[in-house]
């Protein structure tokens, strides 16, 4: 390995994680404990001293984290959700106004709209891929924080990561980037002028599955050690087997996410050639909006894939009832296929506002399995 360059992968697998200088465990053990033996008042071993404020299976994940992004700190929470609210509540004070966007995860605009307004912090949802309408935005009053989420989940909308990192910085607001659907191996916003990066690791980081977690990276040392102070002091800390789960999941993202993309290729090109299918949403496509955008920012396109259904809404709950690799069921990200309504699942606490997603909608996780599988599976869900 290189020691001066160290690539993704070895990154993946060797970042903060030494093997044990008491025994060689080559793989990060599992520090169940809660507190640890002081060699005299005030003299924690290592600095921990309790496991709410550090624990090595977590400091390992966060100084993998840190390192995959190019970040000064990486910080490791029990849920996205649970990072976002401890990033909000560090950046925002009540009377703060904050720029969103106008697709989101549905629990991202929850947060907002159900938690921080009523704390006094006011949004404005705006098209992220139109530059100009965010700029107006962060004019129309000061603005703290823009919170970017590209791609979007689920109308895969691509936003211009160092465009809009400009036009926070110009107004004096940080740039956050909710990059789940990327993951860090596809891209990496600390380096195009973010100032956070947020993933739910829940997804590709931990990719099998079986954890919730959420992640934090900062470009910025100080705002890191802010973060931490809050993590600490709110709590919201990622259990050690948590913490174990996702940074195992990191050790294969890179090749995860080869796959995810090779077969969300080919399942996107598969549904714009079916007759029942309006219009598939996926950056990958040369018609996409947003193709250009994310192929100068990331390194391939993802493995979300959405499409809205000629048939309208019956149509699309019918494809999702009727699919058996492509399992039922909300989230993402993991090596195995999932389908979902958007509008009556993940997005049910959008209807009505400006996130509201369209009733023909159907999002697909598209996993690692044998791709003719994956595409049989869906010609005869279509029918
Ligand atoms: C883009 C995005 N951000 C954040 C979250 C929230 O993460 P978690 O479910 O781990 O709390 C999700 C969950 O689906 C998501 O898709």
């Amino acid at each position: 390995m290189s020691e001066q360059h160290p690539g993704f992968e070895t990154l993946a697998i060797h970042a903060g994680q030494d093997a044990d200088p008491n025994n060689g465990a080559v793989i990060t053990p599992i520090y169940a404990t809660s507190t640890y033996l002081q060699d005299g008042v005030g003299s924690p071993r290592q600095g921990y001293e309790y496991s709410r404020t550090r624990n090595p299976t977590r400091s390992a994940l966060e100084e993998c984290l840190a390192a995959l992004e190019h970040g000064a700190r990486g910080l490791a929470f029990a849920s996205g959700m649970a990072a976002e609210d401890t990033l909000l509540r560090t950046l925002c004070k009540p009377g703060d106004h904050v720029v969103i966007p106008d697709d989101a995860y549905g629990g991202t605009y929850r947060l907002f709209s159900k938690v921080a307004e009523p704390w006094g912090v006011a949004h404005t949802a705006v098209h992220l891929p139109n530059v100009d309408a965010v700029r107006a935005a962060v004019r129309s009053r000061p603005t703290a924080v823009v919170w970017v989420e590209t791609p979007t989940n689920p109308l895969l909308a691509v936003a211009d990561i160092p465009a809009l990192a400009e036009v926070a910085h110009e107004s004096g607001a940080l740039l956050v980037v909710d990059s789940t659907f990327a993951s860090p191996y596809l891209q990496q916003p600390l380096t195009l002028g973010a100032d956070v990066v947020v993933h739910s690791t829940t997804k590709y980081c931990g990719g099998h599955s079986d954890v919730v977690g959420g992640a934090l990276v900062t470009a910025d040392a100080g705002l890191g050690e802010r973060l931490a102070f809050h993590q600490n002091a709110m709590g919201a800390v990622a259990g050690p087997f948590d913490a174990w789960l996702v940074l195992r999941g990191l050790k294969t993202l890179a090749v995860r996410m080869e796959r995810h993309c090779d077969n969300a290729e080919r399942v996107a090109a598969f549904l714009q050639a079916h007759p029942k299918v309006g219009q598939v949403l996926y950056p990958g496509l040369s018609d996409h909006p947003g193709h250009e955008v994310a192929t100068k920012q990331m390194r391939r396109y993802g493995g979300i894939v959405s499409f809205r259904l000629r048939g309208g809404a019956a149509a699309a709950i019918e494809v999702c009832e009727r699919t058996r690799v492509f399992a039922l069921a909300e989230s993402l990200g993991g090596i195995e296929s999932l389908i979902e309504h958007p509008g009556r699942m993940t997005h049910a606490s959008a209807a009505g506002s400006p996130l509201e997603v369209p009733d023909d909608l159907v999002r697909l996780s598209v996993g690692i399995e044998t791709i003719d599988d994956l595409l049989d599976d869906l010609g005869r869900a279509l029918g």
